[in-house]
């Protein structure tokens, strides 16, 4: 039987989802100090990415060494409202410290990074996404420079299971989804027709592994490329499951964010409510660096993978019916 990888952040969002997509007994956990503990893997560690050694003492660090196979790094911070420092600490500082597993151990290295690397033409560069970006662009210049063979794999956004919705973490797309589902989001600082990549979770895992296991060196886009959504077609689904809850929630006008960010807000100044301008800010943050006015680029012809996305559509609306079954809601208009 071939070696485990390690796969740090386990009990991330990717990171089961990771397990999930690997064969049987082929990774060792790493989690947190009182964290989630994640089914699917064959052993668990617990230790810090942003400590020498991943925290753990010579011998068994010395023994994690001389038993894994390579090592699948998507331990991070994802959250846009911690502290930049943190955020670096965590993705750029942990990427070093888990490459110098790698690096001890002689095995591969594979990156999990972001689509959020490469800013969007238009987008804000000093949203709240920076620190986050500038994190994964330091992670995988890390990467880039390793005396281990490496691949850098940079997925897209991801929502819930294609079958169910279901995902561990409802992360930062869910509040846009919550904002046009509760009628609050009138405006969207999002160019109409602009596409806005996403792929379900367990998806964008086989990809990974696809390339992980075949040994595809180098960088790698996990997208869904031409599949990718409009934030048209997004809005309305996200309206559509409102609707069908009974809701009349208005259909949101999409304002390239240009135009809201330069001329907008700008000339409405303090008129503007605090709360329209957080929600504007918040899209802009989020989906702003997903949404581009071309497709991006995915896994090149030729290389295994799972095949074609499976209906976005569809998976976005199980991820909308998941999340609406497990957050209590309040319907537009309701008094909270
Ligand atoms: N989610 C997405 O849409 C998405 C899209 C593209 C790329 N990615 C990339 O995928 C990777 C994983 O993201 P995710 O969505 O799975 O995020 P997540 O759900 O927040 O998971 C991150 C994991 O990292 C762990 N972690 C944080 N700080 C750590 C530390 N100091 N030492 C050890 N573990 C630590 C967390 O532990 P706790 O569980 O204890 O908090 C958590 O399990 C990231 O590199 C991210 O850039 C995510």
């Amino acid at each position: 039987m071939s070696r485990p990888y390690l796969v740090t952040g386990a009990a991330g969002v990717v990171g089961q989802s990771l397990l999930a997509a690997l064969p049987a007994h082929a990774a060792i956990g790493l989690v947190r100090e009182g964290g989630t503990r994640p089914s699917h893997a064959a052993g668990l560690l617990t230790g810090d990415v942003t400590v020498p050694a991943l925290g753990l003492a010579p011998g068994p660090y010395r023994r994690l060494a001389g038993r894994i196979g390579g090592v699948i790094h998507s331990a991070a911070i994802t959250s846009f409202t911690r502290s930049a420092a943190d955020i670096h600490r965590v993705n750029a500082g942990g990427t070093a410290h888990a490459l110098r597993l790698a690096t001890d151990a002689g095995v591969p290295f594979h990156l999990i990074s972001t689509i959020y690397v490469e800013r969007r033409p238009g987008s804000i560069p000093t949203g709240r996404s920076r620190a986050y970006r500038e994190s994964k662009q330091a992670a995988e210049e890390l990467v880039r420079a390793a005396q281990v063979p490496w691949s850098i794999l940079r997925m897209s956004l991801v929502i819930g299971h294609s079958a169910d919705g279901s995902i561990p973490r409802f992360q930062g797309v869910y509040a846009a989804m919550k904002a046009l589902v509760t009628g609050e989001a009138h405006v969207i600082p999002v160019a109409p027709g602009s596409f806005i990549d996403f792929l379900p979770r367990d998806y964008a895992a086989a990809c990974a592994v696809a390339l992980i296991e075949a040994g595809a060196g180098g960088e790698h886009w996990i997208t869904a490329g031409k599949r990718a959504l409009t934030i048209d077609q997004f809005t309305a689904v996200c309206t559509a499951y409102a609707r069908r809850r009974g809701w009349q929630v208005p259909t949101p006008r999409m304002v390239d964010s240009e135009m809201v960010h330069r001329l907008i807000m700008p000339a409405f100044g303090d008129r503007l409510g605090a709360d329209v301008r957080k929600r504007l800010e918040l899209f802009t943050d989020i989906l702003g660096p997903l949404t581009t006015d071309r497709q991006l680029p995915t896994v090149e012809p030729g290389l295994p993978g799972p095949g074609d996305p499976p209906d976005l559509v569809s998976c976005l609306d199980a991820s909308l019916s998941h999340w609406g079954s497990r957050v209590r809601l309040i319907p537009p208009g309701a008094i909270a």
